[in-house]
């Protein structure tokens, strides 16, 4: 599978959502970021096969599972089913930073390049919107967003993604909780509630507004003022039952550190955090480390108004 000539190349960008996750959903406003971080696909001659050593993960197109299934779709859409796939995974999987999209977007781009088709962009945003929906259910479309564009944006379901101006660089910390996360069962424990408790929906909107905050405060450079922010938004998605112990060692664990603000990201309930702790980035890590979890540093570049900004594992 690896000897005949890479004959395509594509990249999907991992994510993280800075506020508004499981908001965006329900019509809200959501911010996220796309980092450089991500995953590498290339494209041989082949039978419709994918490898992922990284997660140790071989699937067909066609087989019975859901990677197997999405990666029919998406070689459907873009017909070219005469194609096999390795993955260069520097992400982890479910932990809440967008590999299930960003290996379907890796993967369109690459069998879109194999067959001359690199500019097809309609063809392969419906490839990668039918593998999320096989993987996720009925998402929202923010990951597949911020794994195409590689940079900060604020997405609604109605007006889709937009670029917001980065005034100036910042460095995240993201800390990996270990516990893999579940999309679909997390969005589906959270519409429950709100059957339940009307009052998670007014929760779901505050979300959303905190969003448009938090993408206020970006274009304007007010650190401390998303560091509030994320404080907040962890608090709101603790009360939507999000939260785990795990997250929380972590989210605590980093504001004892320096942070100035710490949430979890994306579906919760396991996955990933971020932390905000300008010059204190190595404190939080370490924090992170004694405490026995993995993490990293990502930057959000700055972009001035209509340029994006990407992010960067350092
Ligand atoms: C998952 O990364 C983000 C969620 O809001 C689900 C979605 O938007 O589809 C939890």
């Amino acid at each position: 599978m690896t000897e005949s000539p890479v004959v395509g190349r594509g990249f999907g960008h991992g994510k993280v959502i800075l506020v508004g996750e499981h908001a965006v959903v329900y019509g809200h406003a959501a911010l996220a970021v796309g980092i450089s971080t991500g995953i590498s696909v290339e494209a041989r001659a082949g039978t419709g096969r994918l490898q992922v050593p990284a997660w140790q993960l071989e699937a067909a197109a066609g087989d019975d599972t859901p990677v197997g299934r999405a990666l029919a779709a998406i070689l459907g859409r873009l017909e070219a089913p005469h194609l096999d796939f390795v993955a260069d995974a520097q992400i982890p999987s479910r932990a809440g930073l967008g590999s299930s999209a960003a290996l379907a977007v890796a993967i369109a781009r690459a069998a879109a390049a194999a067959s001359g088709r690199a500019d097809a962009t309609d063809a392969i945003d419906a490839a990668v919107t039918e593998a999320e929906t096989i993987f996720h259910g009925d998402p929202s479309g923010i990951d597949a967003a911020a794994a195409k564009s590689g940079a900060a944006g604020t997405f609604t379901r109605a007006a889709g993604w937009r670029p917001v101006p980065v005034l100036q660089a910042m460095t995240i910390c993201i800390g990996l909780s270990g516990r893999p996360r579940d999309t679909a069962a997390q969005v589906a424990a959270v519409r429950r509630l709100r059957e339940r408790l009307p009052a998670a929906g007014d929760v779901l909107a505050l979300l959303g507004r905190l969003a448009d905050d938090a993408g206020a405060a970006l274009g304007k450079g007010d650190v401390d003022g998303l560091g509030r922010i994320l404080d907040a938004a962890h608090g709101l998605l603790a009360a939507l039952r999000l939260s785990s112990p795990e997250l929380e060692v972590l989210v605590h664990g980093a504001r004892a550190a320096g942070a100035v603000g710490a949430k979890l990201t994306g579906a919760g309930g396991g996955g990933a955090v971020i932390a905000l702790a300008p010059g204190h980035e190595r404190d939080v890590l370490a924090r992170w480390r004694a405490a026995g979890y993995e993490g990293f540093r990502a930057q959000i570049a700055a972009a001035p108004a209509g340029a994006a900004g990407a992010g960067g594992r350092t």
